[in-house]
């Protein structure tokens, strides 16, 4: 497969894999499925994350995978219309893996028992290996106490026919069990997360010693195939591309430019709401250092504008969005004809997640995202960072040899400073806010803490308290500092900075930024609170 028409006929997706060994990974709803899908990525080898009940055995021939592995779940065999893995999978003669649901599955389908056991475990646990396997090599000896990661209330009970025991933990007597005549493996514990420290070879070995897996899949191969499929998509099409700032848009660009050269325009709409100095970088980046025809729309007099007065988190991100995309066609509409529109689409935004209780989950917050354009415009999509995790763009963007603060920049919110300012927004509060939030960030980076935080911030309350400055009464706004850490900005916890540098950044900012008299550190974590204060 080249190329795939979706069913609107607007989008066509780039496949760069077909050269490479496959390792097709079927989810049965695990927290962590996409961990699996990482690790097995960077053995070097591509693989994807299909929903168990997608996967029909045609479906699965064509995909032409080297290897299976069959994810965790939420669910347990013993009940009934529980997942399973689908009709014939175990006929195709592959190497198969099974994690945690994934062995009992397999266990149940090949005639073994599970049953829900007392004792469950959960958290660091220890295999004791007793045989040795194709799969163990050069990591795991016989005799050897392993420290893994379970995560399971059912247990396997029972072997189907030609498995045999490889280790055993204390909750589970089948914890890693194999069919070494039909290269079947699994395990109860999951080698996907850190906590299990050889998980990751364990994986490779499946993949690699296993499989047969080549491990070919690096980014400059991903590069150069990234390269020649949309030099053959585009042909000599008109592509534009909305550049943000952020490293998805920023190396979507730059790829795009080394593939089709001045074909590619890029608009970098400035909605007012920037930090300080960020569109000037972008700019320079962009137009000056790598000569991509930019086009730079100074929007904010139209953004604050209509922005003036609300103060409904809600209601400013939707205006946001929707100026965004009246900016955007007008923009376009004076290049002429275009026929393609590029966007930094990422492998999690693709993955179909396995959703067992159906129903519609709540909004919390109206994402900004151009997701209207291409209908609105009528334009066919290029995507090609769609089979990439965020750190493979990020290695990308170093196989194309950006520069590296670029791309190690925390992500910053399409809506941008709107959402740092409770209530309303005016020219007054987005200058102190900038101010604050350079001289954190300074702060940050001269300590050396930039690449250790997802992302830092400041926050600008609506709410000004009293202060003493010299002998004088102040009565400023408060500003609140946030930094949190996270893998993929889903879940964070807040960033145990020492109170010396605190106490540094809040004394800076108060002598420095006019209208600040206070500042606050928010120790909230996500769940409950969120990254951004709206
Ligand atoms: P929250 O505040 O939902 O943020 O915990 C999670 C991550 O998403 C970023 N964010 C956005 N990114 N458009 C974006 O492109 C948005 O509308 C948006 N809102 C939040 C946020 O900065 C954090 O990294």
């Amino acid at each position: 497969m080249d190329m795939t028409q979706t069913a609107d006929n607007s989008s066509i997706i780039l496949d760069t894999s077909q050269h490479h060994d496959r390792i097709l990974i079927l989810d049965f709803g695990s927290q962590v499925t996409q961990l699996i899908a990482r690790r097995v990525r960077e053995t070097g080898v591509y693989c994807e994350i299909w929903p168990f009940n997608q996967a029909d055995i045609d479906r699965i021939k064509d995909f032409q995978p080297k290897g299976i592995i069959l994810s965790g779940g939420p669910s347990s065999v013993t009940e009934e219309n529980s997942p399973r893995a689908p009709e014939g999978l175990f006929d195709l003669g592959l190497p198969l893996f099974g994690i945690c649901y994934g062995q009992q599955t397999m266990v149940h389908q090949l005639g073994g028992r599970v049953e829900t056991s007392d004792h469950r475990e959960f958290g660091r646990a220890y295999v004791d290996i007793k045989s040795r396997t194709q799969i163990t090599q050069d990591i795991w000896e016989e005799g050897a106490h392993e420290q893994v990661w379970m995560s399971h209330g059912d247990r396997v009970t029972s072997l189907p026919e030609g498995f045999s025991v490889i280790g055993t933990s204390t909750g589970a007597p089948f914890a890693f069990i194999a069919d070494e005549a039909r290269q079947f493996y699994a395990v109860q514990f999951h080698p996907e997360v850190v906590h299990t420290p050889h998980g990751g070879q364990l994986l490779k070995n499946f993949t690699h010693e296993v499989c047969g897996c080549a491990g070919d899949w690096t980014m400059a191969a991903f590069r150069d195939e990234a390269i020649e499929k949309i030099r053959t998509q585009v042909g000599d099409g008109k592509v534009i591309c909305g550049l943000s700032g952020g490293v998805d848009s920023s190396v979507t660009a730059v790829l795009l430019h080394e593939a089709i050269g001045d074909q590619l325009t890029c608009i970098y709409v400035d909605t007012g709401m920037m930090r300080a100095g960020e569109s000037e970088q972008v700019v320079e980046l962009f137009r000056n250092h790598y000569n991509i025809p930019l086009i730079h729309e100074d929007a904010s007099d139209k953004f604050l504008g209509l922005l003036d007065g609300v103060s409904d988190p809600e209601k400013k991100r939707k205006i946001i969005g929707a100026t965004f995309i009246d900016v955007f066609d007008a923009v376009s509409s004076r290049i002429g004809k275009v026929d393609f529109l590029a966007q930094g689409t990422l492998y999690p935004d693709v993955i179909e997640s396995v959703s067992f209780t159906g129903g519609p989950s709540v909004t919390i917050k109206s994402h900004h995202n151009v997701g209207g354009l291409p209908e609105r415009m009528n334009l066919k999509l290029v995507e090609p960072l769609r089979e990439l995790f965020k750190d493979e763009v990020r290695d990308l963007g170093r196989a194309l040899g950006m520069p590296e603060d670029f791309i190690r920049r925390h992500p910053f919110p399409g809506p941008g400073l709107a959402i740092r300012i409770p209530g309303e927004i005016t020219e007054e509060k987005l200058e102190i806010l900038r101010k604050a939030d350079t001289v954190y960030l300074e702060e940050i980076r001269k300590a050396g803490l930039y690449d250790a935080i997802w992302q830092a911030f400041a926050v600008l309350l609506p709410v000004r308290t009293v202060g003493v400055m010299g002998d004088d009464r102040t009565y400023d706004y408060v500003c609140a500092l946030r930094a949190v850490t996270s893998t993929d900005g889903m879940t964070a916890d807040y960033y145990h900075f020492d109170h010396e540098f605190l106490g540094n950044v809040s004394t800076r900012i108060i002598n420095e930024v006019r209208g600040i008299n206070r500042v606050v550190y928010d120790i909230t974590s996500k769940p409950p609170g969120t990254i951004e204060w709206e």
